[in-house]
């Protein structure tokens, strides 16, 4: 049966990176997988994005639209590709609106869980990899690829530290509870040493 596999995170925990080579390692054993991320995945869904990471709004509506933009993703994209077989691993999905909008910003969990459930019905991630790193080691990456780059940091990203010591909590809560479905990476580890523990969740899928 295909699999769905999240990948979550503090922004500046180097998920993206290790993402992709994930799926290329699943690619090569011969599975039919695709890629998406949240907010996003869609045109609408795109669109979406772009309002969530620039506009200053209110929490709930925060939480709202990003759940909006997962009903979307879930019709256009993942439930169709899961049906036909097709793997699907997301950079980001409901987990990141507990952590963010339930930690971070502080939206009420039950009003979360009753979106959760309204969306996704019993729908859940097979599998959920969270990067969790000291929140002073992810801003510092951040940092440093802004100089590199030169890409101004979005709305969430200019959040302080205490705004990202809660997401994280939230996050660790969320794989507390979890515990089947949720893989911990410890992401202030060398990449090499990040590697490795991919690996050997990547042969036990
Ligand atoms: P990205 O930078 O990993 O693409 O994610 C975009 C931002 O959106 C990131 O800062 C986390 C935030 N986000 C939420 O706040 N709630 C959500 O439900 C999702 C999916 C993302």
């Amino acid at each position: 049966m295909a699999k769905f596999i999240t990948f979550e995170g503090v922004d500046g925990a180097g998920k993206s990176t290790h993402l992709n080579w994930f799926a290329d390692t699943l690619r090569a054993r011969g599975i039919d997988l695709l890629v998406t991320r949240e907010p996003g995945g869609t045109p609408l869904g795109e669109k979406l994005r772009e309002i969530l990471l620039h506009e200053p709004m209110h929490a709930e509506t925060e939480a709202l639209l990003m759940f909006a933009a997962r009903r979307e993703h879930l019709a256009q994209v993942i439930k169709p590709a899961l049906e036909r077989g097709t793997w699907v691993i997301s950079d980001r999905f409901t987990d990141a609106s507990f952590a963010y909008q339930g930690g971070g910003r502080g939206v009420v969990v039950e009003k979360l869980e009753q979106l959760e459930r309204w969306v996704q019905e019993d729908l859940q991630p097979d599998l959920t990899l969270l990067f969790d790193i000291p929140v002073e080691v992810a801003r510092e990456r951040l940092t440093k690829n802004v100089a590199l780059t030169n890409v101004a940091l979005d709305k969430f990203e200019q959040e302080k530290s205490d705004f990202f010591n809660k997401v994280r909590n939230a996050y660790l809560a969320r794989a507390q509870k979890n515990p089947a479905r949720f893989a911990i990476i410890h992401a202030e580890k060398s990449p090499g040493e990040v590697k490795a523990s991919l690996e050997k969740i990547v042969t036990s899928v």
